[in-house]
């Protein structure tokens, strides 16, 4: 096997064909004065299995482009086989018609790296690990959680509570907590298909005195979050803290869950950021090795 990393996951790519002790297939990215995105592969690929390391975090549908001139351009260059691996996969959220009229986005996407030459895909923490089920190709979902909990274990986190903002989350804070052998629990969070504005629905919850830590795939405006984490302390919490696999971060979502008291913030490589204190790197890389 060898491992090609792509432009947005360079270091990720690298660190997993490190732990594998396996090549790396150099790419070479330019953009064109109009926009455009050209690749040209450095290395050979021919007759071998290429893992193409490549998440879609923002700019998603340049990243998008790219994994698929990356795949294309592996595929013509007669790899035996093509697998994807995509920490975030961009448009996992718009996994079914929410409101009539609407695409259903990520299976658009699955459909396009299909026709790009993806033989199958890896990813993490997707937002609803059943879409992949309708993906032309075989898709596995890996779970960061227990990473992102091993990081408060080793800072010997006492009187934790995990919890998930909504009930979508509530697997990832099983595993937490079964890391930190801790009590978990669930919010109820529901959002404005057209507003988008969350609101948490008031609850009574074991977390006086405790120090909270939020479980989620994505922070993304923040919103979810800061909704949590003020009924958090409104319940007694000492401290709030917040984890997540894909750490978009957009435009001053750190700064507005400081502002309302979280006390840290954790997240993975996945989405290369200031948070991103936890590698995927093992648990790509064993996926890997295991098939
Ligand atoms: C949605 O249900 C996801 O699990 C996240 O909770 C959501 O994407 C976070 O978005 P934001 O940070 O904008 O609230």
């Amino acid at each position: 096997m060898k491992i090609l990393p792509g432009p947005a996951s360079k270091e990720l790519g690298e660190k997993i064909a490190k732990l594998l002790g396996t090549e790396t297939v150099p790419v070479f990215s330019k953009v064109f004065p109009d926009g455009e995105f050209y690749v040209r592969l450095e290395g050979s690929v021919e007759g071998e299995t290429v893992a193409v390391v490549q998440t879609t975090g923002p700019p998603q549908d340049q990243r998008l482009i790219q994994l698929a001139l990356i795949v294309d351009a592996v595929r013509r260059n007669n790899a035996r086989r093509v697998i994807a691996v995509v920490p975030y996969l961009a448009y996992a959220r718009q996994d079914k018609v929410f409101l009539k009229g609407e695409a259903v986005s990520i299976e658009a996407i699955a459909r396009m790296l299909d026709a790009a030459g993806v033989d199958s895909l890896i990813t993490v923490n997707i937002h609803e690990k059943n879409v992949l089920t309708k993906f032309p190709f075989p898709a596995k979902n890996l779970s960061a959680a227990p990473l992102l909990a091993g990081y408060f274990k080793q800072r010997e986190f006492r009187d934790a509570f995990a919890i998930a903002p909504d009930k979508g989350a509530i697997e990832m804070v099983q595993e937490a907590a079964a890391v930190l052998g801790c009590e978990y629990g669930y919010l109820e969070k529901q959002r404005d298909r057209y507003t988008g504005l969350v609101s948490i629905k008031k609850k009574e919850l074991d977390v006086k005195g405790k120090k909270a830590i939020i479980f989620d795939d994505i922070i993304s405006t923040g919103g979810t979050i800061v909704v949590a984490a003020n009924l958090l302390y409104e319940l007694g919490a000492i401290e709030v803290y917040a984890a997540c696999v894909h750490p978009l971060l957009i435009g001053e979502a750190e700064k507005r869950l400081r502002e309302a008291g979280v006390k840290e913030i954790v997240g993975t490589d996945s989405i290369p950021s200031l948070v991103s204190k936890v590698s995927l790197a093992p648990l790509i890389a064993q996926a890997l090795r295991e098939l």
